[in-house]
């Protein structure tokens, strides 16, 4: 498995900003902790296809900045107070500050793409960016509506399974398969799965291990898929009288009786499934089928 303490150090260091307050910025948010779960991710691809994966090391520490930038910019939207057990750097530096820092980390980042990697790995990257931004305004623009299914995988397809898509993809272009692009759509199952388990826990996590509070997606007004999953059994207007309202915690109670949380975990296991499936006939592939399997057993 990867040195994560290594990963930890090297992500630091690569920071390196000129003012201050970034670096402060950057610090604060990576010293918090976090899955590193696309980087990891990243570098256990790589070590699937090639024994010289040290080269994939500072894209690793890029695509987690760009994270780490999307992160910062989500709870600036999202109005979060909590972030990684903590404060959410928000609160503590700002909406401006916070802002403008995510802009150096994601420049960072594609700065490591040019540098430490190659033309289709920028391509591959950006690619992933441009589709989170996009699912993002998306999402903005369906706050306080009930969607459908299939605008809400259009909606998470984007933020979230677009930089695992790019984190595979780019682990099997450094490691020297010419499979980067079935790897691309790998990442997206994985990262529709990690978002399915992330819009579970909302529901019923436990606040103290997520490091987030829980109950946020309806008090947001934020439709995701144990609603929808059991939306067919519901009244419309008994719904629409409590989602992002005062009733909301009888309304989620309610998506947990009707097995919305089951039906969501079962959902992420399918798309898991598939990728452990494609993943398995590679040579050496136990301990990233672990990892894919972690990705829905997780509670945090
Ligand atoms: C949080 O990502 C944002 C989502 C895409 C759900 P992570 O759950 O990977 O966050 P950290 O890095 O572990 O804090
Ligand atoms: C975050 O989605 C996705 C990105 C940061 C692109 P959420 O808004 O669901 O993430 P959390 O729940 O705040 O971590
Ligand atoms: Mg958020
Ligand atoms: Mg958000
Ligand atoms: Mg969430």
């Amino acid at each position: 498995m990867v040195e994560l303490e290594k990963l930890n150090s090297l992500m630091l260091e690569y920071l390196d900003p000129e003012v201050r307050l970034v670096l402060d910025l950057g610090k604060y948010t990576l010293e918090a902790g976090g899955k590193r779960i696309r980087p990891i991710l990243m570098i256990e691809v790589c070590r699937m296809f090639s024994e010289n994966c040290e080269r994939v090391l500072p894209l690793a520490i890029g695509i987690e900045y760009i994270h780490m930038a999307s992160l910062l910019h989500d709870d600036v939207v999202d109005g979060a107070l909590t972030r990684r057990g903590r404060t959410s750097a928000n609160v503590i530096f700002g909406n401006q500050a916070v802002v403008l820092g995510g802009d150096y980390f994601y420049a960072k980042a594609l700065w490591l793409y040019a540098v430490y990697g190659n033309l289709k790995a920028v391509e591959l990257v950006s690619r992933a960016v441009m589709h989170m931004s996009q699912s993002q305004i998306l999402e903005l623009s369906s706050i306080g509506k009930i969607i459908s299914e299939e605008d809400y995988f259009r909606i998470i397809d984007g933020k979230t399974g677009a930089l695992f898509a790019a984190s595979m993809s780019v682990g099997a272009l450094m490691g020297g398969s010419p499979l980067y692009e079935d790897f691309y759509k790998i990442g997206m199952k994985v990262g529709r799965a990690f978002q399915l388990i992330d819009d579970a826990l909302d529901y019923v996590g436990s606040e103290d291990k997520l490091g987030k509070p829980v109950g946020n997606d309806l008090r947001e007004g934020k439709c995701t898929y144990p609603l929808i999953s059991v939306i067919n059994q519901l009244d419309m207007e008994w719904v629409a009288e409590r989602f992002g309202k005062e009733g909301r915690e009888e309304l989620r109670q309610k998506v947990i009786t009707l097995g919305g949380v089951e039906n969501t975990k079962r959902r992420a296991w399918e798309e898991v499934e598939q990728a452990i499936e494609y993943i398995s006939k590679f040579e050496n592939s136990s301990t990233l089928v672990d990892l894919l399997e972690s990705v829905v057993k997780r509670e945090y």
